[in-house]
């Protein structure tokens, strides 16, 4: 099995996503901000990495390290993400850049050096980045226009690497995820009926899939997963 980078590994999906793909035999290289390891698992196969994925610099200079010590990196799985309420008219400049910052420069920091050294692979890569229901429809983000905007950002970088990523093996699929079922979730809206969220491990078995022979086949792939809420 290849290798695949992680990040927002110690998040409420990240710790499935990466359970479940060191489970399937891939080595993870996990990266986490300054929240550190968490509780990601003690695993032969994972590597850690701390680094703030907002400095332009410093993600270029780690992405450069990895893929000198792991050359069979094939995939990287982008989770980081945060959210913010706001609708259009109670949101400023510092919202939106801070929305921006924290879902769409995290995500093109790391796309940026890493189809560059996907490019040298004659097997090319993958990204998985992670969009919002709200970025694709407008009026399911009225109320988190910030939020629904940077992810819109997010799902058209997935639209340009594999725009310019196709003919070099290069392709993008989003996950674009319901309300997902997380120990955070639930103790934010602990009134909601939890069955109407989707289970973090769905999400992960999602990104195998694309990760796997058949998936890495599905061209400009958008997977919508559990019911709008
Ligand atoms: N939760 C939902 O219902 C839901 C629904 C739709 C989409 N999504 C998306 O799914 C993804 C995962 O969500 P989640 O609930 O797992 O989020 P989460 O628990 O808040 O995890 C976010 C992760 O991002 C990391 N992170 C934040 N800023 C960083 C930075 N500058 N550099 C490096 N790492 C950074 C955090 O690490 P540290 O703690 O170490 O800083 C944390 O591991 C996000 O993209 C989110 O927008 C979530």
């Amino acid at each position: 099995m290849s290798t695949v980078i992680i990040t927002g590994a110690n998040g409420n999906l990240g710790l499935v996503v990466t359970d479940h793909l060191l489970s399937a035999g891939y080595r993870v290289i996990a990266i986490t901000g300054s929240g550190g390891a968490g509780k990601l698992p003690d695993h032969p196969g994972l590597i850690l990495k701390e680094a703030d994925l907002g400095d332009e610099q410093k993600t270029t200079a780690l992405v450069t390290s990895l893929t000198d010590h792991y050359p069979d990196i094939a995939a990287a799985v982008l989770l980081v993400g945060g959210f913010a309420v706001g609708a259009l008219q109670q949101t400023s400049d510092i919202m939106l850049e801070s929305m921006i910052r924290m879902n769409f420069h995290t995500a093109f920091h790391m796309v940026r050096p890493l189809f560059s050294f996907f490019e040298t692979r004659k097997e090319g890569g993958q990204f998985i980045l992670i969009g919002s229901r709200p970025a694709l429809d407008a009026r399911e983000g009225t109320a988190f226009f910030a939020y629904s905007l940077s992810k819109a950002m997010v799902v058209k970088l997935a639209g340009f690497v594999n725009a310019e990523g196709w003919r070099k093996n290069i392709t993008a699929s989003v996950i674009v995820p319901a309300t997902i079922d997380t120990p955070a979730n639930r103790k934010a809206m602990p009134e909601a009926d939890f069955t109407r969220w989707v289970s973090p491990i769905h999400i992960a078995e999602a990104i195998a899939f694309c990760m796997s022979d058949a998936g890495r086949n599905v061209q400009d792939n958008i997977l919508f997963i559990g019911k709008p809420s």
